[in-house]
Parts: structure tokens; C-alpha cells; sequence
């Protein structure tokens, strides 16, 4: 089959190849990818800088395809099913925090950019029925984070005022249409002015350039304060949140793209109750909430671009450029 892999060569990490096909082991299912979607994680680990990299494994973690062949104790009612994949590996049985061994499918084993994939049925949910096949394979990754950040850490409620910092982002937007879903009232920031008026358009109260001088003041002066920021960008404008809260808000970020801030205002932050919270993907039972929360809400991914297979190298440029608003995704023939 053609698969993506991450190579160690001078001039390039991501190149096409034929593999064998993988067989189904015991428990396993073999599904026959027709999308897939990249997170930031790819990219991170295209530039060697993401944790425990491997040569020569098949990237992506998020896809959506038909079931072709099942594994020994796996019942052939599997057979031909629609379905997603939770790249969740080893989640454990503590809900707070993940296992030692814990990991993200697409590294270090086998993932989605790739005509099949082999997985355990228990990280495979039937498709919804309101999604294309683009849209299931956009979901899982920047869902399950979003939803963790969003409710688990976030306990974002039906009135609430929520920042969504940088709208462009993949699990940026799965936060904001979950918050809006909730009842809250959603304000944004990008550091493009056409990403704030297409998130105005979808729902956001109102929208701030966060490369722009005094946003921070017209954030609050709009909002009233935040009782909820989900950010993933980190650095030093963690500071800025922390003067934007209203007493007991909760800042969760899931990310840390601008690096640590230089400082941390904690006076601030233990006078008004502030919490700041870190946060990954999700366990398992929040994965299947997410799903059942995206069905009852018919949440429907932003697909910033849909390509051909053959053309998700280009993908992988988009995301390392940041122009993209919503997921970037490939199909196959
Ligand atoms: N912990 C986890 O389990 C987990 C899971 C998924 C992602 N992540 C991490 O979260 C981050 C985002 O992931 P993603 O997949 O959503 O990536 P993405 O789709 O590439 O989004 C990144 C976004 O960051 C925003 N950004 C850049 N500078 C910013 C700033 N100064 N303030 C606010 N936003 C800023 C940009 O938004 P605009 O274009 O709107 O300016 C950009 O679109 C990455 O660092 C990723 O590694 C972590």
C-alpha cells in the first residue's frame, strides 16, 4: 500500500512509499482509510521537535474509512462499517492524568496517512451519520482536546463569557463551536483579521487581533472580564489573560507554541482565585462523550482544505505557515 513516512534523509523527512499492508491481530480491525486530517503534532515531529521520534513510521492521527478485514476474536459484524479512529494508545485507568506508557497513534506506531491502518476495536467508533468522510477524520485529535480543555478543565456553562485564543487554530475551533454549543458567550482572537469576521460569522461575540496594541483592554471592556480562556499559544501573554479574568476564572492551555512566559504574575492570580490549568488530549470516556456531544449538537468540523493524497506534503506547508482556518485534510482515491 502507499503510505507517508517520516524518513531521516538530508533533504527531507516526508516521503511516499509502497509498504505491506498491515494484517489484523488479535482484536484488531483493518480499516481502509478514505481521510485523513494533520494536527500541529505533525508538523512538530516533520521539524524533530517532538518527543520519542522514530524513522521509517507511517505519521497521522486522525482518519476515517471502512473496515476491510478483522483480527481473531473480533466479530465479521465489524465487516464494512463507516468509522473513526480514537488515537488515543493506553490512556490507563487514572481519568486525571495519562499512563507512563501512553501514546498518540502516528508515532510511535503506524498511523493514518496511509491506504489502511490497523487498530483495536475499542479505539473505533461507527461514523456519524451527519459527517463526510472528511469531516470524521477532522474530528478525533482537535475534538478530544478541545472537549477535555472546553468541560473537563474548563467547565465552561450555558452564560459564561470564554476567550478562544487563536480562532485559526485546529483545536482552537472544535473549543469555540463546543463553547458556543454550551451556551457561552465566545470571543476570539487571531492574528488575522479575516479569521476573527469568519468566526463572527459563526457565532463569536465579537473578535480581537492579538498582534494588535490595547487588544487586551477592548477584550475586556467588550466582555466584561473572562470566566474561561483556552489558549494554546502560552508565553508571556499568559499574563494578559490573568489581568482578564473575572475572579475564579480558569485559564487551560494545551499548548505552549510561543514558548514559557518570562514571568508569571501569581499575586494577580492568587488575589482574584485564578486558576491556570494544563491540559492534553482526553481519556477514552471523554472521547465517546465528545462524539455523542458533536452528534446531539450536529457540530460539523471547519475543513479549512480538502487535497488528494498524493498532494499532503503541500498540507504539511500550510500548517508550517499557519495560514489555515480549520483543518487541513486529505482524501483518498
Ligand atoms: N496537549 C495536547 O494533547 C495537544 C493536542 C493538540 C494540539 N496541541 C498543541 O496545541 C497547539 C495548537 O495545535 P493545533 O493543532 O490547533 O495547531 P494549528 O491548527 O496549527 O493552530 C495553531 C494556531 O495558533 C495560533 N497562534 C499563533 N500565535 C498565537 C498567539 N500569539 N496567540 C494566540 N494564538 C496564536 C494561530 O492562530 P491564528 O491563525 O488565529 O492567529 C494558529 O492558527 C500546538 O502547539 C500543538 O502542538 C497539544
Amino acid at each position: 500500500m502507499k503510505a507517508l513516512l517520516l524518513v531521516d534523509h538530508a533533504d527531507h523527512k516526508l516521503d511516499f512509499q509502497e509498504v505491506d499492508t498491515p494484517k489484523p491481530e488479535k482484536g484488531q480491525v483493518i480499516i481502509q482509510i478514505k481521510a485523513a486530517a494533520l494536527n500541529r503534532r505533525d508538523e512538530w515531529i516533520r521539524q524533530g521537535k517532538y518527543p520519542g521520534i522514530r524513522f521509517n513510521t507511517i505519521l497521522g492521527s486522525d482518519g476515517a474509512g471502512i473496515v476491510t478485514s478483522v483480527g481473531e476474536g473480533v466479530s465479521e459484524d465489524w465487516m464494512g462499517k463507516e468509522v473513526l479512529v480514537n488515537p488515543n494508545m493506553n490512556w490507563g485507568e487514572n481519568p486525571a492524568a495519562q499512563a507512563a506508557d501512553y501514546h498518540i497513534v502516528g508515532m510511535p506506531t503506524h498511523g493514518t496517512f496511509a491506504e489502511y491502518l490497523a487498530v483495536n476495536t475499542n479505539q473505533v467508533f461507527e461514523k456519524l451519520a451527519h459527517l463526510s468522510w472528511s469531516g470524521a477524520a477532522a474530528l478525533p485529535l482537535g475534538g478530544l482536546t478541545a472537549f477535555r480543555a472546553a468541560f473537563h478543565h474548563g467547565k465552561i456553562s450555558q452564560g459564561e463569557s470564554v476567550l478562544i485564543s487563536g480562532i485559526g487554530g485546529g483545536v482552537a475551533q472544535f473549543a469555540f463551536q463546543f463553547a458556543l454549543a454550551a451556551g457561552a458567550k465566545v470571543y476570539v482572537t487571531s492574528g488575522q483579521q479575516e479569521k476573527l469576521d469568519q468566526a463572527i460569522a459563526m457565532g463569536a461575540q465579537a473578535g480581537f487581533n492579538y498582534k494588535t496594541e490595547g487588544w487586551q483592554k477592548a477584550a475586556v471592556k467588550a466582555s466584561g472580564g473572562f470566566d474561561c480562556v483556552i489558549d494554546s499559544a502560552g508565553g508571556d501573554q499568559l499574563n494578559d489573560f490573568i489581568r482578564m479574568m473575572r475572579p475564579a476564572g480558569r485559564i487551560v492551555f494545551y499548548g505552549a507554541t510561543n514558548g514559557m512566559p518570562a514571568k508569571l504574575d501569581l499575586f494577580r492570580m492568587f488575589w482574584n482565585q485564578i486558576t491556570l490549568q494544563g491540559s492534553t488530549m482526553g481519556n477514552d470516556t471523554e472521547f465517546a462523550d465528545m462524539i455523542s456531544f458533536v452528534e446531539e449538537h450536529k457540530i460539523e468540523p471547519v475543513i479549512d482544505s480538502v487535497r488528494p493524497f498524493e498532494e499532503i506534503i503541500d498540507a504539511f506547508d500550510a500548517m508550517r505557515d499557519g495560514k489555515q482556518f480549520g483543518k487541513l485534510v486529505v482524501e483518498m482515491n
